[in-house]
């Protein structure tokens, strides 16, 4: 195992009616700033209920930041936080909402064009407390310290992540996600699943349960991520799945192990240059590059195939063969299409993606620093 420091700090109040306990966490004297999407949480009766739980207290709010949050929207929070005084902020929806609020939380008090903290990595010391109440199980966002924002006018997607944007706390109210479209269950089956996959699909460490840990979450999901497509109001279905996407991605399944996410670096280019789904952009690109790196990745694709699908017949090539078909199957089976021709966009795109990666310095990614944008090429041409 390698060496690791874990220390997660946020604060989870789960389960139905969580979201009325808010007031307790956020200091009495607070000047609040709920920030939101583009208003399901005012149909879903979420808002009412965050309302009602910060009565008296020091309220405003911003609301209309867009899914895949734009720089451009974000902006005009962090002049409004700090023309307010605000002292809280918090990020009342999905994964977009909380990214979003933790970049307008670390651009408050950052001296300089904040757009550096995402093109440059510029170093986050400092930023304004927040706390989220969670409507979308995917991202993991809510206990994690990551962001990605879009900025519009240059179709650039790209992410931070600083301790210092933990949230305090988090909410994880299930049946505020009863209200949610299929379409957003099936993406968040497929982020969390592949969260899981960037972390435990690359090469043994004798790491065995961070290994088991990573294999219960898939299992729960490939069990869980059904029943709660099938029925979207059976409260133990979304309860397990909402706290399996947590999991995905809080840390824990990750720390002393190698780390991928070259599936996810590819993925926010198709969604920054097509406007797909971010989740759609996942269940594209896993199955290409798991294909494509089976070679580094071929004694955790026979372990994966046997723990996670149950394969123990056939030589090694068919069964890891085979684990790459049942991932694809499981995220087609889930409603999410695995072709970028399914989503009308052909391959044009391939030189500018790779040209990126290029400019950026991006050029020896994935858990063996081999994967170049060469290799970033060849995973997206198996991508059609
Ligand atoms: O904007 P509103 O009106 O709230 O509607 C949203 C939005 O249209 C809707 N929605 C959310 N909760 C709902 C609901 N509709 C009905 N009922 C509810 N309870 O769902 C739509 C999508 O929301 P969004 O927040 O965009 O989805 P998601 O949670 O999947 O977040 C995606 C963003 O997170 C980033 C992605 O790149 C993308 O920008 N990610 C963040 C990560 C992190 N912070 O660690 C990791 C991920 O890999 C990912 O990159
Ligand atoms: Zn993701």
């Amino acid at each position: 195992m390698e060496n690791f420091v874990f220390h997660n700090p946020v604060k989870i109040l789960f389960g139905k009616g969580q979201i009325a306990n808010i007031g307790a966490e956020i200091p009495a004297d607070a000047k609040i700033l709920i920030t939101y999407g583009g208003g399901s949480i005012k149909a879903n009766g979420v808002y009412d209920q965050v309302k009602s739980a910060l009565a008296g207290r020091d309220v405003l709010e911003f609301g209309g930041i867009e899914p895949n949050p734009h720089f451009e929207t974000l902006m005009k929070a962090v002049e409004l936080v700090r023309k307010e005084g605000i002292d809280f902020l918090l990020a009342v929806g999905g994964g977009s909402v909380a990214d979003g609020t933790k970049f307008i939380a670390a651009a408050v008090p950052f001296e300089g064009d904040p757009w550096d903290i995402l093109a440059k990595q510029a170093t986050v010391t400092k930023a304004v407390p927040l706390g989220v109440v969670l409507t979308l199980p995917a991202t993991g966002s809510e206990m994690n310290v990551n962001a990605v924002v879009t900025k519009a006018a240059t179709q650039e997607k790209l992410y931070f992540g600083s301790s210092a944007v933990y949230p305090r706390f988090s909410v994880l109210d299930p049946e505020t996600t009863f209200s949610l479209p299929t379409r957003q269950i099936s993406n968040g089956i497929v982020d969390a699943y592949t969260h899981v996959m960037e972390q435990y699909l690359t090469f043994p460490v004798n790491a065995p349960l961070q290994d088991r840990m990573a294999e219960s979450i898939l299992k729960t999901l490939i069990e869980e991520g059904p029943k709660t497509l099938a029925n979207p109001t059976d409260y133990d279905a979304r309860a397990n799945f909402m706290w399996s996407a947590t999991m995905a991605l809080n840390g824990l399944i990750g720390a002393g192990v190698p780390q991928d996410w070259v599936t996810h670096m590819i993925g926010h280019e198709l969604t920054a240059l097509h406007g797909l789904d971010h989740a759609q952009t996942l269940a594209i690109v896993l199955p290409s590059t798991l294909t494509v790196r089976r070679k580094g990745k071929w004694e955790k694709l026979l372990q994966y195939g046997e723990r996670v699908w149950g394969i123990v017949t056939g030589t090694e090539e068919e069964r890891v063969e085979q684990a790459i078909a049942k991932t694809r199957d499981f995220f087609e089976s889930v409603g999410v299409p695995t072709r970028l021709g399914a989503y009308g966009v052909g391959l044009e795109s391939i030189p500018v993606i790779q040209a990126r990666f290029e400019q950026r310095g991006m050029v020896a990614l994935g858990e063996k620093q081999d994967v170049n944008p060469q290799v970033v090429e060849q995973i997206l041409s198996l991508c059609a």
